[in-house]
């Protein structure tokens, strides 16, 4: 039933963005999740949906019905837009225990009777509406308690079942599994992905848990700077990420970024050289001629280690997680990643041969940051490489002047890191958001009153 198009939305605060020219179609039925940054515009996406924040421009159609439209003046309340929230803050009902919080909503259900009339909830029906989720969450042994006597991770378990037993058409989520400890978390994004094939509903989930948006979705969008970046499934988007930003975002550890020129360029194909390697790569993709420098993608799985591999390297060090180890090889003083199933360690120093094979090899044009094709690199030459300076080289993920928010600080949080410009190595995982979210979590209030009946049923 509801398809959502974004037709060119944008919402900007003064001079900064916080999306812009949002072009997306979220597909009937999807379980589409708009992943990012901090600060990225995914919040603000998902309320200029629901009708929570206003679009400076733009036209955003739910089902048949456009819900806005900035030439013709439309602005319908989130209250019509016939949609689910589940917000990281979750306000139940202090005075009510966690049954009536959850049956309270179901008040307003009406499904079709034999009639053909739309009718209200039996009290079986509710019953078992409440069961359903009470089971699913896990929460059926505190369905007497009241808010106040549960934990975080319950209340928002609570939170989650309420909105999930009304069955929206289109359920937004907003980090709903954000309280949870990681076991649980896991556990829910399963019950989740049952739950939309049960549903027949289309969910819009923000997360930016890379993991969490891999997992559920079967359209990742991925956003940075308020724009978006990449829209694809989640293997699309890990095999052939369309740039830089995107394959460094995705995947962990993350990818090896190589950089090098390339010497020759034949259709798809091209002679590259870099680290003192040449090599011919074949991709899929016609590569334009005039590009120079390149950037060599190669996700860690693709550098197997082996006795008899090509290049040799020193052991850097070992991060053993159990299930597989992360190897850190010193290559002519570059660091590479590469990952081992299972647990092995190398002594430091020690010599390491390895390869680079597979059929994932990624090479993005630098200037412009973006994938120039997926393919496969055989190695011809293996030179001597002496790196020009001491420093480990930086790789900019955006290109320049492609950031609509450059130079523009951002609003409330005083001057713009400079987050884009990294040293190569330094992966760091996102911090949770907690204390940008406070002044957007106030305004988030009204979202959870929409979910509640909007008009108290009087006829009995
Ligand atoms: N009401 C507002 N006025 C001005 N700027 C705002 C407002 N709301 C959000 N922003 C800014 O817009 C940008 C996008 O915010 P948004 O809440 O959509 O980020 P997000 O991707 O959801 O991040 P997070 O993962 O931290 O929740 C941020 O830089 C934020 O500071
Ligand atoms: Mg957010």
């Amino acid at each position: 039933m509801p398809k959502i198009v974004l037709e060119h939305v944008t919402k900007r605060w003064g001079n900064f963005y916080g999306a812009k020219d949002l072009n997306i179609v979220l597909e009937d039925r999807e379980f589409v999740t708009l992943l990012g940054p901090s600060g990225c515009g995914k919040t603000t996406t998902l309320r200029m949906i629901a009708g929570l924040e206003t679009p400076t421009e733009g036209k955003i159609t739910i089902g048949d019905t456009v819900v806005f439209d900035s030439e013709t003046g439309i602005n319908l309340s989130p209250a019509k837009r016939d949609v689910g929230f589940l917000f990281q803050n979750y306000a139940l009902w202090p005075h009510m225990t966690v049954y009536k919080n959850i049956t309270f909503g179901l008040e307003n259900v009406r499904v079709p009777g034999e009639d053909g009339k739309m009718r209200r909830l039996t009290k079986a029906e509710t019953e078992e509406r409440v069961n359903e989720v009470c089971d699913m969450l896990k929460i059926q042994q505190f369905r007497d308690r009241y808010p106040s006597e549960l934990s975080g991770g319950q209340q928002q378990r609570v939170a989650i079942a309420r909105t999930l037993a009304t069955h929206p058409k289109v359920l937004f989520m907003d980090e709903p599994l954000s309280n949870l400890d990681a076991k649980l978390r896991a556990e829910m994004r399963t019950e989740l992905k049952r739950m939309h094939r049960d549903m027949n509903s289309t969910f819009v989930y923000v997360t930016h848990d890379q993991l969490e948006a891999m997992t559920l979705a079967t359209n990742i969008c991925l956003m940075n700077n308020g724009l978006v970046q990449q829209f694809d499934p989640p293997l699309t988007v890990y095999n052939k990420p369309a740039n830089l930003f995107v394959a460094d975002f995705i995947g962990n550890p993350t990818m090896n970024f190589i950089p090098g020129v390339i010497e020759e360029v034949k259709g798809s194909e091209a002679t590259v050289s870099f680290f003192g390697i040449k090599a011919k790569f074949k991709g899929d993709q016609e590569i334009p001629e005039g590009i120079k420098d390149i950037i060599v993608g190669v996700r860690p799985e693709f550098l197997p280690i082996h006795e008899k591999g090509k290049l040799k390297g020193l052991a850097y060090g070992t991060l053993p997680a159990g299930m597989e180890t992360t190897v850190k090889i010193n290559f002519n003083d570059e660091i590479l990643s590469s990952v081992v199933f299972g647990s092995i360690d190398y002594a430091i120093d020690s010599e390491i041969r390895f390869d680079i094979v597979g059929d994932g090899i990624l090479l993005y044009d630098y200037a412009s940051k973006n994938v120039l094709g997926r393919g496969t690199l055989e190695i011809l030459e293996i030179g001597e490489y002496h790196r020009g300076s001491e420093e480990p080289f930086k790789i900019e993920l955006v290109a320049p002047g492609t950031n609509p928010n450059e130079g523009v600080g951002e609003p409330g949080k005083g001057k713009k890191k400079k987050g884009l410009k990294k040293a190569k190595k330094e992966k760091v995982e996102e911090p949770a958001p907690v204390a940008e979210k406070a002044p957007v979590e106030e305004e988030e209030a009204p979202a959870e009153e929409v979910e509640e009946p909007s008009e108290e049923p009087k006829e009995e």
